[in-house]
């Protein structure tokens, strides 16, 4: 468990899914994310879910609480081969939450616990060329913008480049 003040970053838990379902189940929340996060977004999509993090070895998937309340997850996926010092990030907070720096703060949380705990060297963001408030999130914790990756995303139908984020262990 990551704790700063009423922001935790902890493992999920089974009664996280009502809300989990109610937060995800949002097309705003989806627009950005790849079509692992389902939409429409169902209990069932919850427990699949949940079976899928609580099997992990080492959790890397973890649940966003605030004031108490479940609001969002936020998750690193470990690449491999030659890659293995590398992870990528990924997030997503219920749109009720949004505006309040609440995205930046446990990004900054995410970081802190990989670099002193884990054996990634380097974290690494896939950002959509519109999202411009995940690109504002990894800039304000220091990650770097490196590359445009031209047309390498497909979304509903409609194709766009992606901004590639990276912030390193120094
Ligand atoms: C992207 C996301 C995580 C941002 O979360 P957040 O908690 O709102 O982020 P922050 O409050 O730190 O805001 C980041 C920036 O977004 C913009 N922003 C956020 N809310 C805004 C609002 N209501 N009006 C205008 N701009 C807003 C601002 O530019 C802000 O930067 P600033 O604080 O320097 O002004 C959230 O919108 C989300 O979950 N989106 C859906 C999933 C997603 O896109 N995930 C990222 C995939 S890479």
């Amino acid at each position: 468990m990551i704790t700063n003040g009423d922001l935790i970053l902890r493992l999920y838990q089974r009664d996280d899914r009502e809300a989990l379902t109610r937060l995800a189940d949002n097309f705003n929340v989806s627009r950005y994310l790849t079509d692992r996060f389902p939409n429409p977004y169902s209990l069932a999509d919850a427990d699949c879910w949940l079976a899928r993090v609580g099997a992990e070895d080492a959790p890397h998937n973890l649940a966003i609480e605030w004031r108490g309340q479940f609001i969002g997850g936020i998750g690193l996926m470990p690449l491999d081969d030659v890659y293995r010092r590398t992870a990528e990030i990924g997030y997503w907070l219920g749109e009720p939450y949004w505006g309040r720096g609440l995205a930046a703060k446990a990004v900054g949380m995410m970081v802190g616990y990989t670099f002193a705990r884990l054996q990634f060297i380097r974290i690494q963001a896939l950002v959509f060329a519109e999202n411009k408030n995940s690109a504002r999130v990894l800039e304000k914790n220091d990650f770097v913008f490196e590359a445009t990756l031209r047309q390498h995303i497909t979304k509903h139908g409609r194709t766009q480049d992606a901004m590639l984020y990276a912030r390193i262990c120094d």
